[in-house]
């Protein structure tokens, strides 16, 4: 005989009770959506390895949001891409370009859409020759002050151009404090929200966005910087750091395989919103999965979403979000 504490299932027989047991459930405001701009204001150019996503002329941008908008998109954040010849060189020193993708980005899409929240990631990466994320020395290590340097100019000129939010994923220590600072500095502190990556982890999974991204680095890989993906204390010590630099939302960054992480994050940084970067690797991983009939893609992905919830998250940044947005609406009916 059950005694009456053991028995669950009167707890999740309808749809309403099972919707019930979560602390929290996905909306249109968790999501934003990351876009590739591309430096051809013409390009509306399809990612090979991240399949129904699109490289971004400034000239299709708003044509491409126009719909999106409609569904309910409320965030994007921009990851600039230069292509032309010539642009990259040690110091990244086109990253802030005014009449480069991101700047132009920027400005247009808060002029088309005033309502739409746009964020700009901030990293050295796509513009630097070597593809690493900051400025190195001689010896082909980093250094740190003069990225760091570089970084705050960079996300304070995004946040001048009218991004509402920077997000620095290069990784530097230091770069949260050198880059509030400058946005103190600039009187623009009280308008922008800073996310730190802070909990981002090294690996396999973000090699489309590089294709995507045109950032592979020339030599060497980016475990110097990132963080080992073993390392939970690493972790917890970074989100404590970024805290204490003035970080206004926390990111841990890939998603599915470090939940524990987001958990973590969500305690320590009880605080704070949560963010997590459902990153390129897993995008395609859940894209080829569907297509090769191991699951449903919008069940699966559906069931993600509801995972970094559980684990703790309150804003996902994700490429399914223009699919989500979809999605959601269908389930509203
Ligand atoms: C740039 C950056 C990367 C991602 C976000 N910002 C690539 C990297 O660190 O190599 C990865 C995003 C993804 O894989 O979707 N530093
Ligand atoms: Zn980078």
């Amino acid at each position: 005989m059950s005694s009456p504490k053991s028995i669950l299932h009167g707890g999740i027989h309808y749809p309403l009770t099972r919707a019930l047991q979560a602390e929290r459930s996905l909306t249109k405001d968790m999501l934003m959506y990351p876009m590739f701009i591309s430096d051809d204001p013409e390009a509306l150019d399809a990612i090979a390895s991240l399949p129904g996503q699109y490289r971004i002329g400034t000239n299709k941008l708003v044509e491409f949001m126009n719909p999106l908008i409609k569904k309910g998109l409320k965030s994007v954040i921009i990851f600039g891409v230069p292509l032309k010849e010539g642009v990259k060189d040690k110091t990244g020193s086109r990253a802030d370009d005014p009449e480069g993708p991101t700047i132009l980005a920027v400005r247009l899409l808060r002029k088309t859409f005033p309502d739409l929240f746009v964020a700009c990631d901030v990293c050295l990466c796509e513009y630097t020759s070597h593809g690493h994320c900051g400025i190195l020395r001689e010896d082909g290590s980093l250094n740190n002050d003069l990225s760091n340097k570089r970084l705050a100019e960079v996300a304070v000129n995004y946040a001048k151009a009218g991004a509402q939010c920077v997000a620095p994923s290069d990784m530097m220590d230091g770069r949260i404090r050198s880059i509030k600072q400058g946005l103190m500095d600039s009187g623009l502190a009280h308008k922008v929200m800073l996310i730190s990556y802070s909990a981002k982890f090294a690996g396999n999974w973000y090699g489309p966005f590089r294709d995507a991204a045109n950032s592979v680095p020339a030599f060497g890989d980016r475990r110097c910087y990132q963080l080992p993906p073993n390392a939970r204390g690493l972790a917890r010590r970074a989100i404590k750091r970024d805290m204490e630099e003035g970080a206004d939302c926390i990111m841990v960054k890939p998603g599915m395989p470090y939940l524990d992480i987001v958990r973590e994050a969500a305690e320590i940084a009880a605080d704070y919103p949560i963010s997590v970067y459902q990153v390129s690797g897993e995008y395609s991983m859940l894209y080829h999965a569907s297509k090769a009939g191991v699951f449903d893609l919008k069940s699966i992905v559906m069931e993600t979403m509801t995972n970094f919830i559980r684990a703790g998250a309150t804003l996902v940044l994700t490429y399914y979000t223009p699919d989500i947005l979809t999605w959601l609406d269908e389930e509203q009916q």
